[in-house]
């Protein structure tokens, strides 16, 4: 009797089940299964037969030469690849539809089919007209990639297989692919994988580099294919927010190169332009002196980046306060607002908190903390911080403000754009040589920097709104709604 080989499979994870059932509990997800044929490609009884062949061991010490690569033309890509596409590797792009991954990767594709690359671009979810109608826009129609509308992966294999090696492939997408060789629907869990595995085949065969485009479910995971992001060499992750014009490429995954490099870059009329200074286009529309903002000075992968957070702290009318965070782990603020209230008596359960990164920037970085912090409660007291500093430092449970790593590059890009002062952890003064060019203000705990804002809060209060003058303090009192 033949065995029966349809299972369920989680079309979010990839974890198979031999019964429906409604949720997964692999990873959580409700609804999420589907029946599928796992039999795979191979029947049984070759598999028996094949007899293994005999291979050579090697050592670990010896000399292999750099990984070859070839730029795509857009620094800002490069940067993100660890300095361009590695011959015969396979990356997948993620990030949200309508994000920007196809005018990016037409804007890429031109620009190496210009320097000479062959380059093939395959669309899977858009018309020919609808590919060119793009590049038009983009005043890139005279660039020589060859395209094609095409679905089938073993179609695709042989007619790449004909003619010389291209130099890159685009698959846009992989949800839209399907190979014969397995039986479940296309955007299935199943299809995508078998899908991936025949062109990574036909990549690490040919020598030819492969980019994946893959759809991004509502939570940020790349739907379906996160079974992929384990066999692809390199994850980037394209972000921002829909309403901001900038957007984010981010390595999440990089077997050939650094993880956590981003490339900046903005969405214009005319397709993406590559953001080279990103510090000043995260500040350039800044609300200079209104309380609840502050300076972060971070470190996006090499690089220093300075951007603005913006607190909101108000009363609620709700018997749960709102926590609302755009950009920003919200765990590590539910953490920071924990040791406002433990270590300082600042007290917030009575006010709805919303923490904004501007610019659409997403930080990943506990050195956030303090510049958090700082935003929260100048927001609270309505304080205006100093416009001319900057804030890094690691907050830990016991309020103890903690150093973290790179302090001297995000100084130096700090006075590269103007600011004088910076807030940051005494132990990381000494690691700076002293000629940073900012005056550097230690903040050993978080109940230093609470009171330093306070005091500016009141001074605010006794020139300004006479009336307000004693309930600024007051609300820094243990136990006061
Ligand atoms: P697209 O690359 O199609 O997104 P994705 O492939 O990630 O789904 O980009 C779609 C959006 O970008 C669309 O809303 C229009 C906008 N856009 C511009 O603002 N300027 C441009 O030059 C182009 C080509 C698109
Ligand atoms: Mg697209």
């Amino acid at each position: 009797m033949a065995k029966n080989t349809l299972s369920f499979v989680c079309q979010n994870c990839g974890a198979a089940y031999n019964r429906w059932q409604g949720k997964c509990e692999s990873c959580g997800e409700w609804n999420t299964l589907a029946e599928e044929d796992t039999s795979g490609s191979v029947p049984v009884s070759i598999r028996s037969k094949r007899k293994g062949r005999t291979f050579a061991l090697e050592s670990l010490a010896g000399k292999s030469p750099d990984a070859p690569r070839f730029s795509s033309g857009m620094a800002e890509l490069d940067r993100v690849t660890g300095g361009g596409f590695v011959r015969g590797s396979v990356l997948l792009v993620g990030g949200d539809p309508g994000i920007g991954k196809s005018t990016l990767l037409t804007q890429a594709t031109s620009l190496m089919a210009r320097a000479g690359h062959r380059i093939v671009y395959i669309s899977g979810e858009e018309a020919i007209a609808q590919v060119r109608l793009r590049a038009e826009r983009l005043g890139l129609s005279d660039a020589p990639v060859q395209l094609a509308a095409e679905t089938s992966v073993e179609d695709i294999v042989s007619t790449l297989s004909e003619g010389a090696v291209p130099r890159l492939i685009v698959i846009d997408s992989i949800q839209t692919m399907w190979t014969d060789t397995v039986e479940s629907a296309p955007g299935t869990v199943t299809q995508v994988r078998a899908s991936a595995q025949a062109l990574i085949r036909f990549a690490k065969k040919t020598g030819a580099a492969i980019i994946l485009v893959g759809h991004v479910t509502k939570d940020g995971q790349i739907a379906g294919p996160r079974v992929v992001e384990h066999m692809v060499d390199a994850v980037l992750s394209f972000e921002g927010e829909g309403s901001q014009q900038f957007r984010i490429l981010r390595a999440v995954k990089n077997r050939f190169g650094p993880t956590d490099e981003i490339g900046v870059f903005e969405m214009t009329g005319l397709g993406l332009r590559e953001v080279t200074n990103p510090s000043e286009l995260f500040l350039s529309e800044r609300d200079l002196g209104t309380p609840g903002t502050a300076v972060f000075a971070g470190i996006e992968g090499t690089r220093p980046v300075l951007v603005e957070l913006q607190a909101l702290v108000a009363p609620t009318s709700l018997g749960t306060p709102r926590r609302a965070v755009v950009g920003w782990d919200p765990s590590r603020l539910s953490m920071v607002l924990a040791v406002l209230e433990a270590h300082c008596g600042v007290k917030l359960s009575g006010h709805d908190v919303y923490l904004n990164v501007a610019g659409g920037l997403r930080i990943h970085e506990p050195a956030a903390d303090l510049a958090a912090a700082a935003a929260l409660v100048s927001s609270l007291v309505n304080a205006q911080l100093p416009t001319d500093a900057v804030y890094f430092g690691e907050i830990s449970l016991s309020g103890v403000v903690r150093p973290v790593a790179q302090t001297p590059a995000r100084l130096k890009e700090a006075a590269k754009l103007g600011f004088q002062r910076a807030m940051l952890p005494e132990s990381a003064r000494g690691e700076t040589g002293g000629d940073a060019g900012l005056s550097l203000n230690a903040v050993n705990s978080l109940t230093t920097l609470v009171a330093e804002i306070a005091a500016r809060g009141s001074r605010r209060g006794e020139s300004n709104a006479p009336a307000e003058k004693n309930a600024t303090p007051a609300r820094f009192r243990r136990g006061e709604g």
